[in-house]
């Protein structure tokens, strides 16, 4: 079902981004934008833009982004007909009537009927378990301390030992065995057909934050193998996307949410009082995860087991939560093994002074890093700097880099001012991260990998900046697109983004940025885009110089000159020969740089 690309140009011409957000946002003007509390994650200052000139909004805590079509979808979590109905119904913009096409309309059904589906199971498993068969589960839950105030809450069951009774139960409410199949509740067997996946086990259902069930977890009673079994995925249970208990978790009115690896953990901690915890159920936690916390905190606390396995999951997730806008702490457990282990033996009090005394998650990363150098050796030393430099440099917040730097200057017992300029002169040039990279090069092809990874990076970040000052201050766009082209930009999602830029302004003579964003599809590409259309600038670099901008220009040029003659193939001269013209040219350019008047004061 679509609705043609004039309709939904009227809808938006009629709706403006700073009323519709208005709606649900208390937004305040400042400057040429208006800010208010992002309403897609916690935080105390605002950090959430709407800017009328863009019909854009941008949260530069959290990088949500999107015009008021994504606004609504991500706030009223509607669907892209949905909100633009919604913005019509609010604009006075007649829609012409819409079929639903007969293959939406049955992926809709059947989720529909999957959701039934799995609620009905969930009350079989749980009725299970207080029947008779189901002593020696109740007994199970008992000897681990499971309260039945909580296995009601939690909807904990049993599947009985003869595995065939949820189908039997399920068929005799009418389900097809194409659905049961759907449910990823059963397997098939050629001589015995459809049975039950899950037979004598402990059974923990999976809910979705709207508190609909959506899976399962199975544990075996003692120490059979596997110890737990899951759902598979299916069309209503996507494992990157749900987290266990978080139904709970963010009725829980605390501020921070406890991300765990395990059921029980969850299920001990919510009984202990802490009801803001959450489990990533045996997967690592991933971006979708991240995200998902992010709707509801901006401070995430990770309880990951305190073996080697657990402190690299914790190295894993930091990046994804950090990218969501969250902060995390880790806590550590030691002695003991999870936080059911913890509060068994030590009790919710001194379960909760660790939770005070959680570290910051970059001092941990920081911390886990320092043990990979030889800090009494002056090389190793220096390179241990560097790497926390160039770490340092993720932050994309001047505040808040500044104030790591200096905690980190702190504990190591380093001039501030010191590691402040190494920060600054990687994030200019990158060429300390350059010449960083070619002695770790020598060191062995991990490396060499890394060094083309942060010289993408530099790349990467160069490309940005540029195309974001031309957005924020489109008259430097006549005095740069003489010596720059779409093609320069060497990373496809800016060229892309450069071409339809250029475009803009040369049948219109004005940049759109909505439109740039909506050309891409892809979630991370939007976000990415969102970031850089709203002027959200890479770490430690500011707009405004022209000292600066004309850095910037050179770097991708020569970039693209490196980038053509690798790519020149044998025997190509016309290449050879452009290539070599336009080295020349920037050699030029670099010569009159002094006299290269790209000043925008
Ligand atoms: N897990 C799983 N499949 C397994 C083992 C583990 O899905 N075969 C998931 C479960 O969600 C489990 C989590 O990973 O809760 C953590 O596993 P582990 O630490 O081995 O178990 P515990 O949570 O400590 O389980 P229990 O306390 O019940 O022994
Ligand atoms: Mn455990």
């Amino acid at each position: 079902m679509r609705y043609t690309e004039d309709i939904i140009e009227e809808v938006r011409s009629r709706s403006d981004i700073v009323d519709v957000v208005s709606q649900y946002v208390k937004l305040q003007k400042k400057g040429s934008s208006y800010f208010g509390l992002c309403p897609f994650h916690n935080e105390k200052s605002p950090s959430f833009s709407v800017n009328r000139d863009k019909q854009m909004y941008y949260c530069f805590g959290c990088g949500a982004g999107g015009d008021a079509f994504a606004f609504l979808m991500e706030y009223e979590n509607l669907n892209f007909p949905e909100a633009v109905q919604h913005l019509a119904q609010r604009a006075g913009v007649e829609l012409p009537e819409m079929e639903e096409s007969g293959e939406d309309r049955r992926q809709r059904d059947q989720k529909s009927a999957l959701l039934g589906l799995q609620k009905q199971a969930a009350a079989y498993y749980h009725y299970q378990l207080k029947q008779d068969c189901g002593a020696q589960a109740r007994e199970y839950l008992k000897g681990r301390g499971v309260s039945p105030e909580i296995i009601q809450q939690f909807g904990l069951g049993y599947a009985e030992k003869s595995g065939g009774g949820l189908y039997r139960y399920l068929k005799g409410k009418g389900y097809t065995d194409e659905l049961l199949h759907e449910s990823g509740l059963f397997q098939m067997d050629e001589r015995r057909g459809m049975y039950d996946k899950f037979w004598n086990r402990v059974i923990f259902p999976i809910t979705d934050v709207k508190n609909r069930v959506i899976g399962f977890g199975g544990r075996v009673m003692g120490d059979g193998k596997p110890k737990y079994l899951n759902s598979p995925e299916t069309k209503i249970f996507d494992k990157s996307r749900n987290l266990y208990g978080l139904s709970r978790a963010r009725a829980s009115r605390k501020k921070e949410i406890l991300i765990c690896e395990g059921y029980m953990d969850v299920i001990a901690m919510h009984q202990a009082g802490f009801t803001n915890a959450v489990a990533s159920l045996g997967t690592a936690l991933t971006a979708g995860h991240a995200s998902l916390l992010g709707r509801y905190t901006d401070e995430v606390l990770m309880l990951y087991d305190s073996d080697g396995a657990g402190v690299k999951a914790a190295l894993r997730g930091i990046p994804l939560l950090r990218a969501a806008g969250i902060r995390a702490k880790v806590v550590d457990l030691k002695p003991y093994k999870d936080p059911d282990e913890f509060i068994k033996a030590l009790g919710p009090e001194a379960f909760q002074e660790r939770l005070a005394r959680a570290q910051n998650s970059f001092l941990f990363q920081i911390r886990m890093l320092e043990a990979e150098y030889d800090l009494d050796d002056p090389q190793g030393k220096t390179d241990f700097y560097r790497a926390v430099a160039e770490r340092l440099l993720g932050f994309t917040q001047d505040l808040e880099r500044e104030n790591y730097i200096e905690a980190i200057a702190r504990q190591y017992g380093l001039p501030k001012e010191q590691l402040h300029k190494m920060v600054n002169s990687l994030a200019l040039t990158g060429a300390g991260m350059r010449r960083q990279q070619e002695r770790r090069e020598i060191q062995g092809p991990e490396n060499a990998a890394k060094k083309k990874q942060d010289t993408e990076n530099a790349r990467e970040r160069a490309q940005k900046l540029m195309l974001a000052w031309m957005v924020d201050q489109p008259e430097i766009f006549g005095k740069i697109s003489g010596y720059l082209k779409p093609e320069d930009f060497t990373t496809p999602l800016y060229r892309r983004a450069a071409k339809i830029l250029y475009e803009q302004q040369e049948k219109e003579g004005a940049f759109t940025p909505v439109r740039v964003w909506e050309a891409f599809e892809d979630e991370e590409e939007r976000r990415k885009m969102a970031s850089l259309l709203n002027g959200d600038l890479p770490a430690g670099l500011d707009r405004g110089e022209g000292k600066a901008l004309t850095d910037i220009l050179l770097r991708i040029l020569e970039d693209s000159l490196q980038e053509q003659r690798k790519n020149l193939k044998p025997g190509d001269i016309r290449g050879l020969q452009e290539n070599m013209e336009k080295e020349i040219g920037l050699k030029k350019l670099k010569m009159d740089r002094g006299q290269l008047h790209i000043s925008f004061e």
